[in-house]
């Protein structure tokens, strides 16, 4: 039985991460600020090897306290995505940077980092994303999350740094802002998607297969220490066309292409998995089975307030 501490436990990918955890047989301290509420836990804070500390990662007293005694640190608390991020910029890099450095000052010899990055470090690229490509993140977001990076690499620490393709499929603390359910809320409950930049590439990955990985990195820490990982799988590199045309096969609305607007992360890019594929890791679900999940929810969620980061 590992001690882990998962902060931003209460969220999107750690409702997820955290049951399958306790499933494992761990012990689990959640410790996040509840910005979205805590009813996220109630499917599993029964569990007896559950902790849960209500708390701020720029608390740094309390971060050390949480932090001490644990093995693992699973990284997840943020200010997630670029609206979130340039909505708040001060609270962005408090919370991001500063919350980070905290946890890896409180950190002490042989205790074992997993942070959650993101593929929006790369910003725009020429050809496929290899975990070697030069990383040029385009928005607030991605340079915190690169300026995080650097921070743990810097540091002596165990560590391993996941570089995340954009998650899609439910959650206990569900998330419409991301592309895909994003484009199922919209085909289902508007009847029309609008989509710019339609032949864009992106990469996707479902909530479950993200949570996966961290057991996984757990039971391969010899080779994945101290490494970087795009996490994601090939066979979930599609266009953003293609993605609004998975969910034409199942759902019918009409879908508008238009002229203007831009991503500010620039996100086109194929990203190449192979580093992590080479150790065994395989996404588990594939679009068209997390497309068909997300309109089983979907047409039944009671909305009563949009479910995004901002
Ligand atoms: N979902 C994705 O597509 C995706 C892709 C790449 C990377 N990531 C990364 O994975 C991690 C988790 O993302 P998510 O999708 O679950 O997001 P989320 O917004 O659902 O979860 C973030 C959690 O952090 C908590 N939190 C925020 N500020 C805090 C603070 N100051 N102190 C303590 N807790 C705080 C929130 O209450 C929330 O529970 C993030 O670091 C994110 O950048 C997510």
């Amino acid at each position: 039985m590992e001690k882990i501490l998962v902060t931003g436990g209460a969220g999107y990918i750690g409702t997820i991460l955290v049951p399958e955890l306790l499933r494992l047989g761990h012990k689990v301290t959640i410790y996040d600020n509840f910005m979205f509420g805590a009813q996220t836990l109630l499917g599993f804070s029964a569990h007896p090897n559950l902790s849960i500390v209500q708390g701020d990662v720029r608390d740094a007293d309390k971060v050390k306290e949480v932090v001490k005694g644990q093995d693992w640190i699973v990284h997840l608390a943020a200010i997630v995505g670029y609206p979130a991020c340039a909505a708040d910029p001060v609270r962005a890099n408090s919370v991001n940077v500063d919350g980070t450095r905290n946890i890896v000052n409180a950190m002490q010899k042989g205790q074992k980092l997993l942070y959650a990055s993101t593929g929006s470090t790369y910003g725009k690229v020429l050809g496929i994303a290899t975990e070697e490509t030069p990383i040029n993140p385009l928005t607030l977001y991605g340079r915190n999350k690169r300026d995080c990076e650097d921070m743990i690499k810097q540091t002596d620490h165990d560590f391993t740094l996941f570089r995340f393709a954009t998650v899609f499929g439910s959650s206990p603390r569900m998330r419409l802002d991301l592309l895909i359910n994003d484009f199922t809320y919209q085909a289902i409950h508007n009847k029309q998607i609008v989509i710019f930049e339609g032949h864009f590439r992106r990469t996707f990955l479902h909530s479950m297969d993200a949570a996966a990985i961290y057991p996984f990195a757990m039971s391969h820490w010899d080779e994945m220490n101290g490494g970087t990982y795009n996490v994601g799988d090939e066979t979930m590199n599609y266009t953003k066309r293609e993605a609004a045309q998975e969910i034409a096969k199942k759902v019918e609305y009409y879908l508008h292409e238009a002229d203007f607007g831009t991503d500010p992360d620039a996100r086109d890019y194929e990203v190449d998995y192979s580093k992590l594929k080479s150790l065994g890791y395989k996404a588990k679900i594939d679009l068209s089975a997390g497309i068909d999940e997300l309109i089983k929810i979907i047409s039944v969620l009671k909305i009563t307030n949009p479910l995004r980061n901002a």
